[in-house]
């Protein structure tokens, strides 16, 4: 197969974002890692990004993205072109060994401000992938309804990322728009008006998303009891083809709509399944119990959804007032249905701590992700995944080279002084923090992750840079 001249470009840039962040971290992290210093200047004053482009090759568009951005100088610096070759039969493994080196010396330059990058700094031969033959394309996502309860300003924050999963697919979200919560700036705030509803939404749907906007049922009604309302306006809204009623948070986001279709596929939406997944945390599983936790998304076959139709008053009129809104789904199939949880670990609530990277780096390919906003650390789930347009479910997937490099596709590069060859790949690395349950013997997160391994010293076990931007 002939390699995709567009899926170059992408690439590319990918892997380059990738290490002009690491640049930054470097210096904070590791000084010694920084190799030949190099005289450069990124493009010449006044030079557009596409004529930098034409002068120095596909070199020339990282520079001018570098000429963007904030990052402190001196920058290193490290590029590599990356081919990939969709193989039919080739399934996604979770690491694949490679025998050449990712950054053939000499692998960094650093940058200041002043200096200029030689077209012989680029020169470096594209590496060639072999990836799983899965489509780029949108999938016809028409059986799946969604639905969501947030504010107008919560979901503008979310909409680039709702964007990705889905535009074009055919699939159908419906949002609840709730009144944000009185703060020190805004102490009476108004609901939006239908006007200001309907142009918002126009503008979603211009941009491929088949959103509907929608008030609260009742006035005054908490965010839980709102949660809880989209399964009567899932109903309200169900179409003779839908099958799945999806209740999700606004920050959950879907790497692959295909992948998740094909999840479902031996579920049939005739029979009654509630499909979702425990937290990765014993402890809220613990606390909470053997539900589908919100932000993984709950997933309610047709048939459950009409029968939670039914109940939908009895469940409203018997709720515990403090309960959540996944726990009032959770309540209502337990009192009234006979329904157990289908429990799929590949969909993740995200529940919990510190440095996630333990779960993006393990391997697999995730059906969901949550919390990619959490303040200390975040997770750009919509430029991570841009590699998607290239590869299809290659997002996550890992190559590990001879350099004793690993690329962790959209998410990371990391380098292991220490060598590869010694770590358990298998194992997520427990880089993340979570609660315990005292006497318990599952030490914390064995049911959803797995049994991990030690996390690495930072900076000196594992050197790592991590994604920041795509295009
Ligand atoms: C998606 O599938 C549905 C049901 O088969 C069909 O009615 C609809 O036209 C399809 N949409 C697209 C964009 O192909
Ligand atoms: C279960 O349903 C019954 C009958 O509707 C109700 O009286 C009871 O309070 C419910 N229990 C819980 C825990 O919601």
């Amino acid at each position: 197969m002939f390699p995709r001249r567009s899926i170059v470009i992408l690439a590319s840039l990918f892997l380059l974002s990738a290490i002009t962040l690491t640049v930054h971290q470097i210096d904070k992290r590791s000084p010694g890692f920084i190799g030949n210093l190099v005289p450069s200047r990124p493009g010449k004053e006044g030079q557009d990004e596409k004529e930098i482009e034409e002068t120095t090759g596909p070199c020339g568009r990282g520079i001018a993205w570098l000429a963007k951005t904030d990052l402190e100088y001196p920058i290193s610096y490290a590029q590599r072109e990356i081919i990939v070759h969709p193989t039919p039969g080739l399934e996604r493994k979770s690491m694949t060994k490679i025998t050449e080196p990712l950054f053939p010396q000499p692998k960094q330059l650093l940058l200041d401000k002043e200096s200029r990058l030689e077209l012989s700094d680029c020169k470096q031969e594209a590496l060639v992938l072999e990836v799983p033959d899965t489509p780029t394309t949108p999938v016809n996502a028409s059986t799946m309804h969604f639905g969501m309860a947030t504010t107008l300003d919560r979901l503008a924050d979310s909409t680039p990322m709702i964007e990705r999963w889905l535009a074009h697919t055919s699939a159908k979200l419906f949002v609840v728009i709730i009144t944000p919560a009185a703060n020190e700036a805004n102490k009476k705030p108004q609901p939006p008006t239908p006007k200001q509803l309907s142009a918002r939404q126009s503008e979603l749907r211009k941009r491929g998303m088949d959103i509907t906007l929608l008030p609260p049922l009742q006035h005054d009604e908490s965010y839980t009891e709102t949660y809880f309302s989209l399964i009567r306006i899932l109903h309200t809204h169900r179409s003779p083809g839908t099958e799945w009623h999806i209740v999700i948070d606004d920050d959950t986001f879907f790497p692959s709509l295909r992948a998740l279709l094909s999840t479902l596929t031996p579920y049939p939406a005739d029979q009654p399944h509630w499909i979702g997944a425990l937290s990765e945390t014993w402890w809220s599983v613990a606390r909470y119990g053997m539900m589908a936790f919100g932000g993984a998304g709950i997933f309610l076959s047709r048939a459950l959804a009409e029968t939670l139709n039914t109940y939908y008053d009895t469940c409203t009129g018997e709720m515990h007032p403090a309960a959540g809104g996944d726990e009032r789904v959770m309540r209502c199939i337990y009192n009234h249905t006979d329904v157990k949880l289908t429990n799929i670990p590949r969909l993740h609530q995200m529940d919990l701590g510190g440095d996630l990277s333990g779960v993006y780096e393990n391997g697999r390919f995730p059906l969901s992700l949550h919390h990619w906003k959490t303040g200390r650390n975040d997770y750009p789930v919509d430029k991570m995944s841009q590699v998607s347009d290239v590869c299809g479910e290659c997002f996550l997937q890992r190559w590990r080279f001879s350099d004793n490099t690993v690329l962790v596709n959209g998410f990371s590069i990391a380098e292991y002084p220490d060598g590869v060859e010694g770590i358990e790949w298998d194992r997520p690395e427990e880089t993340w923090e979570s609660r315990t349950v005292e006497e318990s013997v599952n030490e914390g997160t064995w049911h959803s992750l797995g049994m991990g391994r030690k996390a690495l010293v930072l900076g000196r076990e594992k050197v790592q840079w991590r994604l920041v931007d795509a295009g």
